[in-house]
This record gives C-alpha cells, structure tokens and sequence, in this order.
C-alpha cells in the first residue's frame, strides 16, 4: 500500500469506527432485518413438513414443467445428462462398490426434495419458480423413483407422510465422544495430559494389495495397540484401563469368554470390536488375552 493509500484507509476506519448515531451496546451500523426480509431466507423445510407454504401440484402437471425446465440436465427420466446429477433409480446399490446416490435410493425425506428444488433449481434460476410448481415438479420427481402413482397429487399436508425408501440408512452418530460431557470442575490438569496418535489403520503388506493386520502369537499386543489402545490406554469413556487390575478384576471373573463375546459384540458404549471391525474373532480375542495379562501382572 502506497503511504497516501494508507492514510485514506486509516481515516476510512477511522469514520466506521465513530458513527453519529451510535446507540448503547451497538455498533451504530446496518438496520434491523425486516420481517420479509427474514422471510426470504427463513424457507428451510423439516421432515415433519413444517415450513412448507400452502398449495398442492400433481404429478400430471409436474411432467410437463420438469421437462421443460429440468430435463435438459438431469433426463427426461432422471438418468441425468452427460455429468449431471442423477436423479432416480440407484435402489440397492448404496453397499455396492459405485452407490448411485439418487432422491429414490439415498435421501431420507421428501420434504429435502421440496427443499432443494425450491431454493436452488433450475441451476441457473434458483427461486425462479411459485410453490405450485415447485410442489408439481417434486410430485413428478417422486413418481420418477416409483414412490407415488401417477395420478397423485402432492400438498402440504401430505409430503410428511411420503416414506422414502432409506428413511432408516441414517442414524445419530452414536459413536462415544459424541456423548462426552465436558469437564466444568475438578478437571484434569491440561498441562498433564498427552495427546498421542497411534495408526489404527492395518498395515499394509507387501505383495498383497488388501490391508491384513499380521497375528503373530505375540499379535495380541499389536492389535491391541492399534485397535483399543486409544480407549483402555487412557480409559476414555470410561473404559477399563490397561494393567488397571481393580478395574478389570471383577470382569476378569466373570470368564474370558465372557470378555471376549462382549470385546466381539460391544458393552456399554464400546462399539463392537472397538470399531475396528476388519478384525477377525481371533484378532480380538488375542487382545483381550494381552489385557487381561496386563491386568494380572503385579
Ligand atoms: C443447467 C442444468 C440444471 C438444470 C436446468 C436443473 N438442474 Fe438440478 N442440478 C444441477 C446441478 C449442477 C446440480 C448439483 C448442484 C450441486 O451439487 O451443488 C443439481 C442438483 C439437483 C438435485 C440434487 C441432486 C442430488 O442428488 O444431490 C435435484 C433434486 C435437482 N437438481 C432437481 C432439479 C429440478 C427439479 C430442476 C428443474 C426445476 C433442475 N434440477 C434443473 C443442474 C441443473
Ligand atoms: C472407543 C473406545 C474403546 C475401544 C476402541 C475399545 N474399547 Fe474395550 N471397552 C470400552 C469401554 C467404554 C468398556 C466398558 C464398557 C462397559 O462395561 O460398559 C470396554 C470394555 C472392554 C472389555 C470388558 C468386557 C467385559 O466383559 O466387561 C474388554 C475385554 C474390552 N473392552 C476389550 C477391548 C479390545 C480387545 C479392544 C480392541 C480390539 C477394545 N476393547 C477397544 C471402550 C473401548
């Protein structure tokens, strides 16, 4: 910046930074958002349908205004074209190795469709379109997924009640430092606690292109460290820590079988196999070994 450059700049900050009219606690700039104004960016649809404006569209009418203002990119039938999203058909092969993620074999809810064609399509015209097109435009896209019959008619009240076929592919993510509580007393000093990383992904060996952890008869400490070291070294969640022998005593007792079915399948908030389920019965199981070693050595 050239040396006058900045003295404009300085006096440009200079008047934000004093405002005529600034009032108590404010800044003294920009003005209170009005009521439309909130109302166009408010336009989120929920699952349970609220939000949605009142109106309805059918899937006759929708045929007709998809083909015109959504065809050339995604297909007369939704097979999308060139590279343009697809938007139908895909059903089952979402645990194949290429998932076709389309509206019919991914999404959860209808009310997404709604949604997203009424606050960002056509691509080039985002908001171009009144609520009864956009409700005859999503009829139709559902009936191209063979979700509803061609004479339906899609309303406000009746988008909720539309089931889509993976409503039960997503869950909350139940993993355990998802359900921490944090710390507000009589925490641990900071200064005292040490991050490490250790690599939980197999290793990969040589000649073979598919990641296997090697189990050597001594196997049981590795897996450990790479599968359940970053929960038992440290006792996070509240799990049993290593070499801890009151803390694994009374599970001790009840059997290694016992621990073993329970490391295979999951306990409490240890997901099973402690997340690392590429690990064989065995893999597991020679852990569990080494920790109760661990937890029996004086
Ligand atoms: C000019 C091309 C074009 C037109 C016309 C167009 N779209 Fe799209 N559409 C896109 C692109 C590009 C995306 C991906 C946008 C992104 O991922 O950010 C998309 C994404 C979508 C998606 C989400 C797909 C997914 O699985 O993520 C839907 C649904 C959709 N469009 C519906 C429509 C509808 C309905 C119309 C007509 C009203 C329409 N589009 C018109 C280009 C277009
Ligand atoms: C994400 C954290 C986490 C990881 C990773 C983890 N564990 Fe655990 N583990 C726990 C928690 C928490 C408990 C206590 C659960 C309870 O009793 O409610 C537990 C309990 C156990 C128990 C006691 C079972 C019983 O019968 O009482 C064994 C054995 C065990 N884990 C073995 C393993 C092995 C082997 C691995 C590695 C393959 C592993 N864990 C990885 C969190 C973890």
């Amino acid at each position: 910046m050239s040396r006058l450059a900045n003295v404009v700049f300085l006096l440009s900050t200079m008047l934000v930074a004093m405002p005529a009219s600034a009032k108590d606690g404010q800044y003294g700039i920009g003005t209170p958002a009005t009521d439309s104004e909130i109302a166009g960016w408010d336009i989120d649809i929920r699952p349970d349908g609220k939000g949605l404006p009142p109106g309805s569209g059918s899937v006759e009418d929708g045929e007709m205004m998809y083909e015109e203002k959504c065809a050339s990119c995604h297909g007369s039938f939704g097979e999308g074209v060139g590279r343009y999203p697809v938007l139908s058909g895909g059903e089952g092969t979402l645990t194949e190795e290429r998932p076709e993620k389309t509206v019919g074999s991914y999404w959860p809810y209808a009310s997404t469709l709604w949604d997203y064609i009424h606050r960002s399509m056509p691509f080039p015209q985002p908001q171009s379109m009144t609520d009864e097109e956009v409700y005859a435009i999503t009829a139709y896209v559902l009936y191209l997924n063979d979700l509803v019959e061609d004479d339906f008619v899609l309303t406000a009240d009746n988008l909720a009640s539309i089931e889509m076929p993976n409503k039960d592919g997503f869950f909350f993510d139940d993993r355990p430092d998802t359900s921490n509580t944090g710390c507000m007393k009589n925490c641990k000093d900071p200064a005292s606690v040490k991050i490490t990383s250790e690599p939980s992904i197999a290793t990969l060996q040589e000649e073979e292109s598919v990641a296997v952890i090697e189990v050597a008869p001594e196997g049981g400490e590795k897996i450990y460290q790479q599968a359940c070291l970053m929960c038992h070294g440290a006792g996070v969640a509240g799990s049993p820590m290593t070499g801890d022998a009151a803390a694994w005593s009374d599970r001790i007792a009840l059997g290694r079988e016992k621990m073993v079915s329970n490391a295979i399948n999951g306990i409490g908030v240890m997901p099973p196999k402690g997340g690392h389920i590429q690990l064989s019965d065995e893999e597991v199981a020679s852990a569990v070994d080494y920790l109760i070693e661990q937890a029996i050595q004086d």
